[in-house]
């Protein structure tokens, strides 16, 4: 009876190491947030996890993604797939990047170091964003891989001009100027929870503290979390503006700090004061493409911001056809906001895409198990992209085009 049951019942080996344990279990982008939820205090998983209002546009960009459908063809010899694809100019495995996103070191203390190196392994684009908690210079001592810098634009043009310097100097190949955050959105949830960044540890943080442990131990444990970037352009200039040393809300600093009067004429100061390739992102109409294109930008990111500026906006999927039809192949094309699979990624693809971000999942994912989290998260996509090539009977990116997606 031992012998018979022994036969059909195998038992996983015990893994001993407690984050491969818990990664064991994450078989998606959703698993990944679950542990995350389990992992965090609430008010810091509401920061990451929620968006603007009613939360509609981030609940449409997902939605939208899972309402086309592909259409598959068969018997075609999928016996090899191919995912690289070209990013400005340089090959990448596949057509994915980091998305920029502000404290990340609130997930885990490692930050941007571990989701830049786990980035660099798999050969795609890693994004600092100005809010980051990791030095640009941190994050070139630790990877060679491709870096781009995403920035906001501060009324004091002295410290944008001076990140622009560091990030020249540290070998970081592309910049995003990004457009939708004229304010900041509301974000209900951080109303409601008076949330400030980086999180003060009141009382509140502290009964929600006694739930998560390990959470409470690495933020008192590791060096505080502050607005590196910020912090260092202010030292280097001898200013006094506000490094997040102090706990500070959001909405007060965003638009206290950055200039709500940027315009088209900014982006080109920008350009020329960097004068390498530049990333316009958070268009979100085919007017804005089009005006992308004749300013002469190198490529725009379609992008709500995860819905959490313009609750109203429109979901990120449906506006890639429309743009690529008006403007592709004279621009490059990335899009960003509930991109959570391979399929999404090909889905994309299809309807006109250079490449898709992540911003919430590579949270998720180093909130779960740092770098390996992240590294997990990148093999999911890589795989599911694969994946889906092969069950729709495409072997390369330049195959998949307009055919291989339905209408609606
Ligand atoms: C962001 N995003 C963002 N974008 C940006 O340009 N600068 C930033 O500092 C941030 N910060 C930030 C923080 C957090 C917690 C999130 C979730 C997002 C937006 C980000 O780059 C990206 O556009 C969205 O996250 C994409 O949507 P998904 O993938 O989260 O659905
Ligand atoms: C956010 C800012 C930092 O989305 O961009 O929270």
């Amino acid at each position: 009876m031992l012998k018979a049951l022994r036969s059909v019942v195998r038992l996983k080996p015990i893994e001993r190491n407690r984050t491969a344990r818990r990664l064991r279990s994450a078989a998606n982008v959703d698993d990944f947030r679950r542990i995350a939820k389990r992992r965090l205090p609430a008010g810091v998983f509401d920061y990451i996890d929620g968006a603007a209002e009613d939360e509609r546009a981030m609940a449409r960009n997902a939605d939208r993604f899972a309402a086309r459908t592909l259409v598959p063809r068969v018997l075609r010899d999928v016996s090899t797939t191919d995912a690289s694809t070209t990013i400005l100019g340089a090959r990448a495995p596949m057509p994915l990047i980091i998305a920029p996103t502000g404290f990340p070191r609130i997930a885990h203390p490692d930050g941007e170091l571990a989701t830049a190196r786990a980035a660099a392994t798999h050969g795609i684009p890693f994004s600092l964003s100005t809010m980051g908690t990791r030095s640009i210079e941190e994050i070139a001592e630790v990877s060679s891989g491709r870096k781009w810098f995403q920035v906001y634009v501060w009324r004091d043009r002295e410290l944008t001009r001076d990140m622009l310097a560091r990030c020249r100097d540290s070998g970081f190949e592309a910049l995003y100027i990004t457009v939708d955050t004229a304010v900041l959105g509301r974000r209900e949830r951080d109303v409601r929870r008076g949330m400030s960044l980086p999180p003060k540890l009141g009382l509140d943080t502290f009964v929600e503290g006694a739930l998560r442990p390990g959470w409470v131990w690495d933020f008192l444990r590791n060096d505080p979390i502050v607005f590196s970037n910020v912090a260092v352009s202010t030292r280097r200039l001898g200013k006094a503006t506000e490094d997040g040393t102090s706990a500070v809300s959001l909405a007060d600093y965003i638009n206290g700090q950055f200039d709500p009067g940027l315009s088209w004429d900014d982006v080109a100061w920008i350009r020329s004061e960097w004068g390498g390739p530049v990333i316009v992102k958070g268009i979100q109409s085919v007017a804005d493409a089009k005006i992308a294109v004749a300013e002469g930008i190198d490529a725009i990111a379609l992008s709500n911001h995860g819905g959490r500026q313009l609750d109203s906006s429109p979901a990120i999927i449906d506006l890639v056809a429309p743009v690529a039809d008006e403007v592709g192949g004279q621009i490059e094309i990335y899009c960003d906001g509930g991109v959570r699979r391979g399929s999404d990624v090909v889905k994309a693809v299809a309807l006109g895409a250079d490449a898709c971000m992540i911003g919430r999942p590579h949270l998720y994912a180093l909130a779960a198990g740092g770098e390996p989290g992240v590294r997990q998260l990148l093999d999911f996509f890589q795989s599911g992209i694969e994946q889906t090539m092969a069950l729709t009977g495409v072997t390369s990116m330049a195959e998949i085009d307009h055919q291989l997606i339905s209408d609606r």
